[in-house]
């Protein structure tokens, strides 16, 4: 068990190790080496796909792949065991497929995965039942692009995020032409990892092309190589609320630090720092990490009333030392009501909270 999850990162190194092409190559570490000049910008590769439009190689240096070879599946809940859709879907298909299964007055919410994952990942459905624990009847669809995230090829990945996210839109905007009343701001984007970098492409996309913002991102623990070398998050602005949870903030893949570190939501929670989180075994690495999804599902399912409140802290250093001083703040991970939450000012709202090392990890309130 601790051998597989060590499995990654092995791999990484044993690319690395054997001096693979650049295409395939694993992260590059040296961030120094990725941060472009203007100049170079001009001079990235573009490939064109049809309706798909212009993707370049700014990513890890590699275009994304063969819109044929990574169709996503995306499963729409609470009916049956999902109604399976494509991006390719006319918009006959999709209404033939939805019809009277889809509640266009309520709100549609699209959960996603990262790296080497798929729908074998048992956390994906833990957090759907508990998204739906949280917003009861809402549409849920959850983006399976196993095909485009397989191990053990991160650059490979990470460069299928913002094609993923066209994909994505294309099939929003057939479901909204089929259900006109869909409202924007009704329309949430939760992402694990690259499937939060995804979000950001996601809320981007949207608004270039309807001009209005989607309602919610949920970060978690956005992936931060290739991508922080290029300040590219999913940004306070993206959507009319945007929340990031911190777990594993460091860029190395071989340390399984690879969370983004500096701030960049409404709100930024860094739990226990944000570095690194209690109970995780030194040999597991994705654990850190993969408490993002895990401090989400139980703050939606509120287990046993607790909820994950923090502090204020003036820096992400000070959050980063445990060391944060501020007010308490009235909003918590996952919270559902946003009205609480009113930005007290422009500097970015860095939260630091504790957790315990087991389940539910809350710390209960009296
Ligand atoms: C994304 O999709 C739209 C069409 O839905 C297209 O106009 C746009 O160019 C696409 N590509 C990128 C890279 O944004
Ligand atoms: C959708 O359903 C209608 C009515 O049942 C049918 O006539 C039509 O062929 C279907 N369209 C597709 C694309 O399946
Ligand atoms: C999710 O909820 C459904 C319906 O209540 C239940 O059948 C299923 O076992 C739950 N799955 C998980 C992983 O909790
Ligand atoms: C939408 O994206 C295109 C291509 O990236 C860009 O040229 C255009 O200015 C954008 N439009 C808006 C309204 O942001
Ligand atoms: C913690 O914060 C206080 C007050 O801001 C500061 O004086 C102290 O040096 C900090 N401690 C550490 C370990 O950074």
């Amino acid at each position: 068990m601790k051998f597989l999850t060590v499995l990654p990162a092995l791999c990484v190194l044993l690319f690395r190790a054997g001096g693979i092409k650049a295409e395939d190559q694993a992260y590059n570490f040296d961030e120094d080496n990725i941060d472009l000049e203007d100049e170079d910008k001009a001079s990235y590769e573009t490939r064109c796909w049809g309706e798909l439009g212009c993707f370049d190689n700014s990513i890890g240096d590699r275009l994304p792949s063969e819109p044929d070879s990574i169709p996503p599946n995306y499963l729409l809940f609470p009916h049956d065991t999902g109604i399976k859709m494509s991006w390719e879907d006319t918009v006959d298909d999709l209404r033939n497929k939805t019809i009277g299964r889809f509640d266009e007055e309520r709100r549609l919410i699209f959960l996603t995965h990262g790296f080497g994952e798929s729908l074998g990942k048992q956390w994906i459905w833990n957090l759907r039942n508990a998204t739906f624990k949280a917003y009861p009847n809402s549409n849920v669809v959850i983006i399976d692009w196993g095909k485009g995230a397989y191990l053990p090829l991160y650059n490979r990945a990470a460069a299928n995020v913002p094609m993923i996210a066209n994909m994505t839109m294309r099939l929003t905007s057939k479901l909204m032409s089929i259900y006109p009343t869909i409202k924007a701001e009704n329309i949430y984007f939760i992402g694990f990892s690259l499937g939060a970098q995804m979000a950001g492409y996601f809320a981007r996309t949207f608004t270039n092309q309807t001009g209005t913002k989607i309602g919610r991102i949920t970060s978690l623990d956005a992936a931060a190589p290739n991508f922080h070398s290029l300040n590219i998050a999913p940004r306070r602005g993206d959507a009319d609320f945007v929340e990031a949870i911190h777990t594993s903030a460091g860029d190395n893949i071989i340390t399984g630090k690879v969370g983004y570190v500096p701030p960049y939501a409404d709100i930024d929670f860094y739990p226990n720092g944000g570095i690194k989180q209690p109970g995780c075994p030194f040999f597991h690495l994705p654990c850190s990490h993969q408490r993002a999804f895990v401090y989400l599902t139980h703050a939606l399912e509120d287990l046993a009333g607790c909820q994950f409140r923090g502090v204020r802290c003036a820096t992400v250093e000070e959050a980063n030392k445990e060391n944060c001083t501020g007010p308490a703040v009235d909003a918590h991970i996952g919270q559902v009501d946003l009205e609480k939450f009113t930005r007290l000012d422009d500097d970015y709202h860095i939260v630091y909270l504790k957790t315990t090392s087991k389940s539910p990890f809350c710390t209960v309130e009296d």
